[in-house]
């Protein structure tokens, strides 16, 4: 299969427990490589565990279910495959915690994203080629944030951090990005300033984009497309503009409704 045209994302029949629960139930969804999709659905539905698996972080469980990530069988039988560590090198990971390396300055972790294209001393003893530099601080410029440059990591806003993790994929040279409630924790305009940021990877770079967001009308306004889980399994996969009130109830739960007016008043 041609690598650009590969599927970010082929999730098949993959189920995975915890214990005695589901935190995934027979999960099947495709994400084509330019996608932005949204991953919605309450509190313990999956949202997480199904990013993490695609990235390979834990094992699935064995049985039918295999996840391929741009056209590589990373899951398969239960097992984590040796093809991960090739398909993690073409995902930039945007998780709301520990993005970064709290010690490090925001320029070092963002140059930490070229480390799988050099030798390990280089990285190890901090000798960056002159162009992986110019690369990180213009990925910091692009995200807003090169004037924290210098700053340790853990000493940022949330924001900034989130917008560091961005520009560290960018280095990366990430075909896709997978984002676990990345604006979760910031203030409306930075949240924007991040959705658009991921919009514009994926309309001006095309990488592919799914995020998980609590936030219904992010969902709605940023992507094309939503997949909705509920109890380790998918309810909805389709056209954002598909998501009316009854949908979101059902997605939701009843209480829904109210937790919107609420939201709105
Ligand atoms: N490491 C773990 N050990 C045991 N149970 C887990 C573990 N990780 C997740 N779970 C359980 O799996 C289910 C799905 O969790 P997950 O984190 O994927 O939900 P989520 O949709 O991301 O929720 P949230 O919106 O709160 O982030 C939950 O019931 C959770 O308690
Ligand atoms: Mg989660």
């Amino acid at each position: 299969m041609n690598p650009s045209t590969a599927a970010v994302a082929s999730v098949r029949d993959v189920s995975k427990t915890y214990g005695a629960r589901k935190a995934l139930d027979g999960v099947s969804v495709e994400v084509a490589a330019g996608e932005m999709v949204a991953l919605i659905g309450p509190s313990g539905s999956g949202k997480s565990t199904l990013l993490r698996s695609i990235t390979g972080l834990h094992p699935i469980d064995p049985g039918i279910g295999t996840i391929q990530v741009f056209g590589e069988t990373v899951q398969q039988n239960g097992r984590i495959t040796g093809a991960v560590r090739k398909a993690r090198g073409k995902l930039g990971m945007i998780f709301q915690q520990f993005n970064l390396v709290g010690r490090l300055s925001l320029f070092s972790n963002v140059m930490l994203g070229a480390l799988g294209r050099l030798p390990g001393w280089r990285g190890v003893f901090g000798v960056w080629p002159r162009a992986d530099k110019e690369r990180a601080m213009a990925a910091l410029h692009r995200v807003g944030v090169s004037d924290y440059a210098a700053q340790r990591a853990n000493t940022l806003s949330g924001g900034q951090q989130q917008r560091g993790a961005i520009a560290r994929a960018i280095v990366q040279g990430a075909q896709a990005i997978l984002a676990d409630e990345p604006v979760a924790s910031l203030d409306p305009v930075s949240a924007r300033k991040v959705m658009e940021l991921l919009v514009e990877l994926n309309k001006r770079d095309g990488m592919g984009v799914i995020v998980t967001l609590h936030q219904v009308d992010y969902a709605i306004r940023y992507c094309n497309r939503v997949i909705a889980l509920q109890k380790g399994k998918v309810v909805y996969d389709g056209p954002s503009t598909g998501l009316d009130s009854k949908r979101l109830i059902e997605i939701y739960g009843p209480e829904y409704e109210d937790a919107f007016w609420e939201a709105k008043a």
